[in-house]
């Protein structure tokens, strides 16, 4: 087992309006090379925040402390590179005067030192691999003509168009439609299988995150309350908080959540 990450005592304070958010309380944790971990929990819990500071993109108005070492990479992460990161709305991620096309190709040139026409051709292999209909017109598109789902499989795929060793999926598909959010947490599988990535899948959905994630992490008012295999915490969550969110999904109507994550009930 190799730790892609090391978060030790990790510790977040925003400033706002003169007084200090405690984003992040003392967080421990290890991100182990090629697993796809989930972090849960509530709104405010602080879970932006870790995704914010693993990509080293916390604004100038925190201070931090604490460790983040990265033992499975050998260097400091260089984001684009090693970390890709997908954003709740794609629309904040892609340059709305950018065609696709070019966007996805910047990554490539950027961090793989390709030409651009190298650039290109991956970039259309990307849009084939995130299943974009008409790759071709897509690479000449601009965002505004592709629908909301669309717009997150280019995001996916610049986020992924460098071969980063890990993907953070910031509440990726939390502005989806049920359907569509279904399809792209099926993309995420399939791309982080193919490449062999290490994915960080953030969400505020216990069920979304129990189908996708081997390991959950369930995070509270900045700290982290519990820590455990999916199968585990679903089926005996040690916390009454876990238990809560649990219980927030499973009605007597829903699907079995071992069932719907794959796993043996
Ligand atoms: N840029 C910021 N400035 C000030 N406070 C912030 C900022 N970003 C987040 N916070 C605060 O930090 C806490 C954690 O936020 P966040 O990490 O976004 O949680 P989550 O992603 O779980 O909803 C919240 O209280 C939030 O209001
Ligand atoms: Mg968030």
């Amino acid at each position: 087992m190799t730790v892609l990450a090391s978060i030790s005592d990790l510790m977040v304070t925003y400033r706002r309006d003169g007084g200090e958010v405690a984003a992040l309380r003392s967080i421990s944790l290890d991100i182990v090379a090629g697993e796809r971990l989930a972090i849960i929990g509530e709104s405010g819990s602080g879970k932006s925040t870790l995704a914010l500071a693993i990509a080293g993109l916390l604004p100038a108005s925190s201070a931090v402390g604490g460790r983040i070492e990265w033992p499975g990479l050998g260097q400091p992460p260089l984001l684009g590179r090693d970390i890709g990161f997908v954003f709740q709305d794609p629309s904040a991620s892609l340059d709305p005067v950018m065609t696709v096309g070019k966007q996805i190709a910047e990554v490539a040139r950027t961090h793989l030192g390709l030409t651009w026409s190298q650039a290109y051709a991956k970039a259309r292999t990307l849009l084939e691999r995130v299943h974009l209909p008409d790759p071709d017109s897509a690479l000449h598109a601009f965002p505004h003509q592709l629908s909301g789902g669309q717009k997150q499989r280019v995001a996916i795929a610049a986020a992924i168009a460098a071969g980063p060793k890990l993907l953070i999926a910031d509440e990726a598909t939390s502005a989806l439609d049920t359907i569509v959010q279904a399809e792209i947490v099926a993309l995420i599988r399939r791309l982080v299988a193919e490449d062999g990535m290490t994915l960080l899948f953030i969400s505020h959905d216990i069920a979304l995150a129990a189908e996708l994630a081997e390991r959950v992490a369930v995070f509270r008012h900045g700290q982290l309350v519990e820590l455990g295999s999916t199968a585990r915490i679903v089926a005996a969550p040690t916390q009454p908080y876990t238990r809560t969110l649990l219980d927030a999904h499973i009605g007597l109507d829903a699907v079995p959540l071992l069932i719907r994550a794959g796993l043996p009930a």
